[in-house]
Order: structure tokens, then C-alpha cells, then sequence
């Protein structure tokens, strides 16, 4: 096994120019705190953008930049301002993340930027092509690199990828309104796996690429001709044990040894005896409810004036993205908002809110962390949250309570928390003073429990499953009985083409042929199709047949002027290349009166479905019904069906997006058969993509060739891709 390929916008460092050097610190975010610990220990490489801009870092730099850089195994991207503008600041954080994380109204859909962050995504697919090699794995990271899964696969088929996206995928109805939506889930799509930190955020994704692309999944698979790609959830955690080991180092310590930042909140603690310090921590971001956080911690004051001289709100938020204007306004709104309640509460002794606009180091954290009685996080929504992690796995000895948005990812897995509507200030604001007043017992009751989970599931494990998940993922097509029908299988199959005498084919026709269409009616044959199967059927000792499920008239009108045999119906009728349409089978109709009104309910109940009148079956067609619905409905009228079915001698057929009813014993295997029996064949060629010609593929005998469309369970010996790829192979047989 080869390398793993980390990809993130961000580098796990931050490079600045100092006055004639560089400076390097860690990057803030928990896409880069994270990931740092399992990058550190096992082989990887980390390609990223090292924050500053390209034209900022001066030449004479420029080599010690890529050695900082190397030093942590890192491998810098570099982006010009323009890229910075157009990409990071304009579509990554103007455009996806306020849509993704519900604030439509910031939403901007420039064409400019989308361009810019195509090309970007396009600079980084480069500098990954130009590292990997064919064994390595490659991971790529959050919603900066939507493009990037399908810019590699199209250049390397072949490789293993995986996508993980760190903030929330939204609601299909809210993600639709993306001008680029397409483009968006195909580019995520180029994953072998893709994962999200929740079950909702995977759900949302499912359903917009049912609804959008109209590519079905079955669980969480979904297959795209020749590829799977599996759908799953992964929580990421932290790494536990740096965070508990350095609060008990910190605690350990001598107090001489303590930072000027630890006295400071020693003396806070110890002006009262009981004097309590909340913490509230983030990124300066509106998605984080900041604003409301201040103004709830004011309510709070107002609410219950016995705490005001005995609480502190320490307030750490780190600049982010300056540039984006909603970022400007939330930092004037939020200086406005601490210098109003201070200056409303605060008496001599006293400050209700310490507020500090900056990074911090990590010990200062960890000081923080493990001095605070209560962490206070109310994001409006947020992909997971590591902060609310990070002050559990710090509290060593499992006092402290943790007050949590149910907006935060990590509200899923933190439920001993004190978990809040960040909407809703009465809530927030008597969560507070339960927090506050909380006996200790119960708070090691909560954080125990809190504890235990969290250093099961750490970051080590998280990556270590995903990872685990997509060697699975890709192993899986494997699993799938049916072999690709590579270059060499299809030139084994040729040659024994040649030498054969008596050869015949049994081709499908929708979704074999032609590609679904909207309307049965649009899928007519077109001319170079026509052609192809003129040319197939006039060789030599070659006998072609399309067997579909198609009526006999559109079937006979379509194919009038190619001498092909024809079976409709799924084998009701049969029309030889060169006679008259017949019935295969002795067949009634008189069901169709007592099935057809139960359909038409259907219909009238499922917006964009249609009843198609066959001469011996009835078929109820749902493709252009809302996805799930159709689905829903589908397997409603199958169960309603079965009783009338049964007592009619009838068989239900569930075909791709249709449910057709028929007589029984009529399939497209049956009609195949009569067919052999009356020659005898030294070449025998089947194929079709749904589960109707599985019947064809059980049916011919065992030395036949059978070949699925798509990668699907079937009883085919091999698949191929897609339409294209069949009509590829069928041209090199007409050719020989
Ligand atoms: P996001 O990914 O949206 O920034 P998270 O809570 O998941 O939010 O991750 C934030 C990460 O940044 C955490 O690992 C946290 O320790 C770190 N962090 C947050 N604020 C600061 C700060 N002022 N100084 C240093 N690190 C910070
Ligand atoms: C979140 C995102 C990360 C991003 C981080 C910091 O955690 O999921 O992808 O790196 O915020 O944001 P920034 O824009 O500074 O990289």
C-alpha cells in the first residue's frame, strides 16, 4: 500500500512574513486541528494552501517557506490574491458556506468566482496528480474542494478517493437553489466514498442526488456505471489524550509555573468563594450565534442579578475570514454588544465579559478549558464542533458543564449535555443558571459518561474507520459477481465471435440502447443506432434479436426497415426478421378491467406517473415523480397488487422506474428459449440492464455470454459501463 494524500485548502500551518523571516504557527479550524493528529503518525502527505499570498511571500522565501512547510510533511499550494478573492473569500466562503449552513440570504452566486474556484480546484488536482502514485490513497477535505474527487478520477480512473465534508450538507430544497449544483454533486461524486459528520447532513446529500442528478441509491450506495459510491456517516472526535494530558500537566505543575493568563483567571476564581468563569470559544463566524450568545449572557444578568459580581464570561473568538463583509459586520456588532454590557453590569471590581479577539496557544487553551465552570456554545448550525470535545476531554476531574446548541453536529453524540435551541434566549438563558447551580455529582454523572465516549471515538479512530470504510468501498465492486468487460475480455469474446457459425444475439433496448427518456415515447431509435444494428444483423450466420418490454407497434414501427427479430411485451409477441407479428403464448386480457382503476388512483395520487396500455400488460410509470415518493408509492401498489394478482394468474414486473403487470410465465427468458430450440447456436450473446432481463441472463444456456448494463447484482457473467460502452462493443462485432 502507498502514501495517503491529504488535501485541504488549509495547511495544518499558518505562514506569516515577519519582518525579514517567516513565521509559522498552527492554523485554527477544526478541519486542521483535527486532522494534525493522524497525520502525524502515519505516512502521509498534507497538500495545502499555506494562508499567505502567493505575490506576499518574497523570493528569497520562497525556500524556506516549502522547507517549513516539508518539515511537517506538508506541501504548500500557492494561491495569487486573485485566486484568494475569487476562490477562498468568494465562492468557498460567500457562496457554500453561508448556503450550507442554512444563511441563504448571504448567498452569493457570482460567475466569476465559480470560475475561480473551478480553476483553483483544477491548481490542486494538479499538484495531486503530480504526487501520487497508482497504490496511494488519496483523502480530500471540505466544501473548498467540492471539484476535486471527479478533476482526479477523470485523470486516474482507477485510484482510490475519498471526500470528507466537515460543515453540514443542507437540505435538498435549500442546495437546489445553487446555479451549480450539477456540477457540484458530480464533482463529490468522483469519491469512492464521501463522508459527512452526520446521518442528516448523508441524508440531505442522498436525496439531492436523487433529486438533482436522478441517480438512484440503494442504502447508501450509489451506482454509476461502472464505479459504487458508498454514502457514510463518521463523527470525527479528538485527540483525547493530548487534551487530558495537558490539562493534568497544567495542574500538576507548581503554580510559579503557571501562565500570566492562568493567574488571571486564578484571581477571578478566588475573589468570591463562589465565583464561576463561563467560557464561549469559536471562530469569529455568524454561524456560531456569537451575537445572541452576548445578548442571552445579558438576559441572564437581568434575569438573575444575584450573579452578577460572580460570574465571567470569557469570551475567545479568533479572526476568520476578514475579508467576507458578514464577517466585518459580526466583529463591529460583537464589539458593540461586549462594550454595552460591560459597560451596563461592570462595577469597580468587577467585568462581566473578558473578550479577546485573537489565536491563542494552546496552552493558554488548556488553562482556559480546565479553569471554567461552564463552556457555553450555541452555534446557529455547525458541521460538528470540536471546542464543546475539547472542553470535555480537559475537565480531568469530570466536573464543568457543557451547555450545546442542538444545531452542532456534536449534539448527536454529546447528549448528557445541557442541550439548548440556540433560538430560543429563555432556554439558553436558564440553562446558564442550571449549569451554574448544577451539584457535582451531577456534573461527573454527565461528564463520565460524556468522557467515555469521547475518548473511545477519537480522531485516530475516526480516521482509521474512514479509511477502513473506503478500502472497503472500493473492494466492494469486486464483491459484485459479474467481471468488467475490459479491452482483453472483449477481444476474447470477438475472436470466438469469428469463429463461430451460428451466432445470435438478444439485446434490450432501453437503458441498453438508448438512454432513458423522460417519456417512453422520446426514446425512438436514432439513425446511427439504426445503422449499427442493419450492419450487426446482416452479417454473415448472425441473427439479431431485440427482446424488450416495449408494445409491438412502437417496437415494430421503429424497427420497420431493419430485418431484426423482434420480441415485445417481455415476450408476448414475436416478430421474425422476416414474417409477421404472433403470440409466443395463448394469452388473456380480461384482468386488465378490474387492474387498471386500481392504477389510475395511483396516478391521481402520485403527481407525474402514467398508466402505458400494452396489448398484455398494464404499466404504471413513475420516473418523473418526485423520487421518493415514486418509491413510496411504487412499493404501495405492489403490496395492493399482490392480492389481485394472484387470483388473475398475473406476475408483477419491477422494471427501472415502472411496475408492469402481466400474465404469468411470460418473460423475456422463456421467449429467448423458443427461439434457441428451434437452431442450434455456437455464439449465443445476451444483453439488457434491469432486473426483466435477468430472466434472459438465467435462461441461456450456460456457455451464452451474458453482459449487464451498470454495476448491479445480476446474473450476467460481466457488465459494462453504459450505453456508449454497449454500442462501442456491438460496433466492433459489427466490424468483423
Ligand atoms: P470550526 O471548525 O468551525 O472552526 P471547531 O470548534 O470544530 O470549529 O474547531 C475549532 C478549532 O480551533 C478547535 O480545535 C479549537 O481548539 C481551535 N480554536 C478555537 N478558538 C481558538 C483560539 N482563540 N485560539 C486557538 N485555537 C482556537
Ligand atoms: C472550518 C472549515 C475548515 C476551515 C476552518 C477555518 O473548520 O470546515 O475547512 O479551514 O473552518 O476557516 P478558514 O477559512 O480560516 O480556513
Amino acid at each position: 500500500m502507498g502514501k495517503t494524500i491529504i488535501i485541504s485548502n488549509r495547511l495544518p500551518l499558518q505562514i506569516n512574513i515577519t519582518e525579514k523571516d517567516i513565521e509559522v504557527t498552527p492554523s485554527v479550524g477544526g478541519l486542521a486541528t483535527g486532522l494534525k493528529s493522524f497525520h502525524k503518525e502515519g505516512d502521509s502527505i498534507w497538500i495545502g494552501w499555506t494562508g499567505m499570498p502567493e505575490e506576499e511571500i518574497p523570493d528569497d522565501l520562497k525556500g524556506k517557506v516549502l522547507e517549513e512547510a516539508k518539515k511537517q510533511n506538508c506541501l504548500p499550494v500557492d494561491l495569487t490574491s486573485e485566486e484568494i478573492e475569487g476562490f477562498y473569500y468568494g465562492f468557498s466562503n460567500r457562496t457554500i458556506w453561508p448556503l450550507f449552513h442554512y444563511f441563504m440570504e448571504y448567498s452569493e452566486f457570482e460567475p466569476e468566482d465559480w470560475e475561480s474556484y473551478k480553476r483553483v480546484n483544477q491548481k490542486y488536482a494538479e499538484a495531486v496528480l503530480e504526487n501520487l502514485n497508482d497504490d496511494d490513497e488519496v483523502w480530500v477535505h471540505d466544501y473548498q474542494l467540492l471539484l476535486l474527487p471527479k478533476m482526479i478520477r477523470d485523470k486516474k480512473p482507477n485510484v482510490t478517493i475519498g471526500f470528507f465534508n466537515h460543515i453540514p450538507f443542507p437540505s435538498s430544497e435549500v442546495f437546489r437553489t445553487l446555479p451549480w449544483r450539477e456540477e457540484i454533486l458530480e464533482g463529490m461524486l468522483g469519491a469512492d466514498l464521501i463522508g459527512f459528520h452526520t446521518y442528516d447532513y448523508e441524508r440531505h446529500f442522498l436525496r439531492s442526488v436523487k433529486l438533482i442528478l436522478r441517480k438512484d441509491s440503494t442504502f447508501n450506495e450509489i451506482h454509476l456505471g461502472n464505479r459504487i459510491v458508498r454514502v457514510d456517516s463518521f463523527p470525527m472526535g479528538i485527540d483525547y489524550q493530548k487534551f487530558s494530558d495537558a490539562s493534568l500537566n497544567q495542574q500538576n505543575q507548581p503554580s510559579s509555573e503557571n501562565s500570566n493568563f492562568q493567574k488571571k483567571l486564578d484571581y477571578h476564581k478566588n475573589s468570591t468563594s463562589d465565583a464561576k468563569l463561563i467560557i464561549s470559544i469559536d471562530r469569529l463566524d455568524y454561524t456560531k450565534g456569537i451575537a445572541n450568545r452576548i445578548r442571552a449572557y445579558g438576559y441572564f444578568l437581568e434575569k438573575y442579578p444575584e450573579y452578577k459580581e460572580k460570574v465571567r464570561l470569557v469570551m475567545l473568538a479568533v479572526p476568520s475570514r476578514t475579508n467576507v463583509p458578514q464577517y466585518q459586520l459580526l466583529k463591529k456588532e460583537v464589539d458593540e454588544l461586549v462594550g454595552r454590557i460591560n459597560g451596563r453590569f461592570a462595577t469597580v471590581n468587577w467585568t462581566p465579559i473578558w473578550y479577546f479577539f485573537r489565536s491563542m496557544p494552546f496552552e493558554n487553551l488548556i488553562d482556559l478549558y480546565s479553569s471554567s465552570d461552564v463552556a457555553l456554545i450555541t452555534p446557529t448550525r455547525d458541521g460538528m464542533n470540536l471546542v464543546a470535545k475539547e472542553y470535555i476531554a480537559t475537565r480531568t476531574d469530570q466536573t464543568g458543564v457543557l451547555i450545546l446548541s442542538e444545531m452542532a453536529g456534536a449534539a448527536h453524540e454529546l447528549n448528557e449535555a445541557l442541550i439548548i435551541n440556540p433560538n430560543n434566549f429563555e432556554q439558553i438563558v436558564d440553562a446558564i443558571k442550571t449549569a451554574l447551580e448544577m451539584p457535582k455529582e451531577e456534573q461527573i454523572r454527565r461528564n463520565k459518561m460524556l468522557q467515555k465516549r469521547l475518548k473511545r471515538y477519537t480522531v485516530e479512530k475516526w480516521a482509521k474507520d474512514f479509511m477502513n470504510s473506503l478500502r472497503e468501498a472500493k473492494n466492494r465492486i469486486s464483491k459484485i459477481k459479474a467481471e468488467q468487460l475490459t479491452a482483453d475480455v472483449e477481444t476474447a469474446i470477438i475472436e470466438k465471435f469469428k469463429r463461430a457459425k451460428n451466432r445470435i444475439f438478444f439485446i434490450d433496448y432501453d437503458g441498453t440502447l438508448v438512454n432513458f427518456a423522460d417519456k417512453p415515447e422520446n426514446a425512438k431509435p436514432d439513425p446511427s443506432l439504426l445503422e449499427l444494428v442493419k450492419q450487426l444483423n446482416a452479417l454473415e450466420n448472425t441473427e439479431v434479436v431485440l427482446i424488450s418490454g416495449r408494445d409491438k407497434e412502437t417496437l415494430g414501427t421503429w424497427w420497420q426497415d431493419v430485418p431484426v427479430n423482434l420480441i415485445s411485451e417481455h415476450g408476448v409477441w414475436l416478430r421474425p426478421s422476416n414474417g409477421n407479428w404472433g403470440l409466443t403464448e395463448n394469452i388473456k386480457c380480461d384482468w386488465m378491467k378490474n387492474v387498471r382503476p386500481v392504477l389510475e388512483t395511483f396516478v391521481d395520487r402520485t403527481p407525474g406517473t402514467f398508466i402505458e396500455e400494452k396489448n398484455y400488460s398494464l404499466v404504471w410509470h413513475y420516473r418523473k415523480a418526485d423520487p421518493e415518493l415514486g418509491e413510496i408509492r411504487a412499493n404501495e401498489l405492489s403490496t395492493v397488487l399482490k392480492d389481485l394478482t394472484s387470483n388473475h394468474g398475473l406476475s408483477v414486473l419491477e422494471g427501472n422506474k415502472v411496475l408492469e403487470i402481466k400474465t404469468s410465465g411470460i418473460n423475456k427468458g422463456k421467449a429467448a428459449n423458443k427461439i434457441l430450440v428451434e437452431r442450434k447456436h455456437d455464439f449465443i450473446f445476451g444483453i439488457g440492464d434491469d432486473w426483466t432481463d435477468e430472466y434472459l441472463f438465467n435462461e441461456l444456456p450456460e456457455q451464452a455470454i451474458t453482459v449487464k448494463v451498470g454495476v448491479k447484482e445480476t446474473s450476467a457473467k460481466y457488465y459494462v459501463k453504459d450505453v456508449e460502452q454497449v454500442r462501442d462493443l456491438l460496433k466492433e462485432f459489427s466490424k468483423s
